[in-house]
């Protein structure tokens, strides 16, 4: 296993965000990780990336123990993770802030600078490399995300909520994009409400309710587990009749 997380606990202060989740992650793979809102899916990536030390329990990467390693150090072993609000640094360039994943690993401006350029090519953001950050929309910010955890040459890539916001059109864009990267070699862990892109992309699905694994298998046994569509299915098609109802009415 790439990552193997046991009895992984978050606690803040008297709440207990992530409680005692073991979770293999197996190299080459996509593995979706999902759950209503407040389920401590973030949480858990914040421990996974080395944002938190966890309160509890053990995580080995590459048969390694990482939990409690600072962020910089689990991406020098390979670990890159987005952020669910975009982490970009909004008065720099498109270019430069891809570039700043890419110093990781080339220290030469020169070589990061073309390892940056490859990204950018590669995430669809070469012709706004020199445009600030902030000019982007969602779709362009979501990318950069992307691109700057990708430009740290990462073994495993964790998406939290890398496509909310976007367009249908959008969606399938980023879906390709996420093949890509699956298909270079990188193993992607990835947290997402929007099932189609769940079901589209992942091999196996974790559903997380209330800090705790409620279940596991692929997509389609999740789907279909009756614990699953109580705590979040039945929910969010519940939402979607109500807007269907608002928008009709
Ligand atoms: N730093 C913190 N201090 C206190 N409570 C926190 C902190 N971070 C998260 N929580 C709480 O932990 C729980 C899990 O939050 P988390 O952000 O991990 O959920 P999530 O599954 O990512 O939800 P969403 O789908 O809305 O992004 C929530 O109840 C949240 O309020
Ligand atoms: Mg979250």
């Amino acid at each position: 296993m790439l990552i193997e997380a046991r009895g992984v606990t978050m606690r803040f202060g008297g709440f207990t965000a992530v409680d005692a989740v073991d979770l293999d992650v197996a190299e080459g793979r996509i593995t979706g990780l999902i759950g209503p809102n407040g389920a401590g899916k973030s949480t858990f990536f914040n421990c996974l990336a080395g944002d938190y030390r966890p309160s509890a329990g053990s995580i080995r990467f590459a048969g390694r123990e990482i939990a409690g390693l600072t962020p910089e150090s689990h991406a020098r072993l390979g670990m890159a993770r987005t952020y669910q609000v975009p982490h970009t640094f909004t008065d720099m360039s498109v270019g430069d802030n891809v570039m700043v994943g890419a110093f990781l690993r080339h220290r030469r401006t020169a070589d990061a600078r073309r390892a940056a350029d490859a990204v950018l090519e590669r995430t669809g953001l070469a012709g706004q490399a020199r445009h600030r950050a902030s000019s982007l929309g969602t779709a362009g910010r979501k990318r950069l995300e992307i691109a700057r955890a990708l430009a740290t040459e990462p073994k495993v890539l964790l998406l939290d909520e890398a496509l909310a916001g976007l367009t249908a059109t959008e969606i399938q864009a980023a879906i390709t994009l996420v093949r890509d990267i699956h298909r270079s070699g990188i193993t992607i862990v990835i947290v997402e409400h929007i099932m189609e892109v769940i079901l589209s992309l992942a091999d196996r699905v974790t559903v997380f309710h209330h800090g705790r694994i409620i279940s596991q298998g692929t997509p389609g046994e999740v789907t279909g587990d009756p614990k699953v569509v109580e705590a979040y299915l039945g929910r969010s098609l519940e939402r979607q009749r109500q807007r269907a109802a608002e928008a009709s009415g």
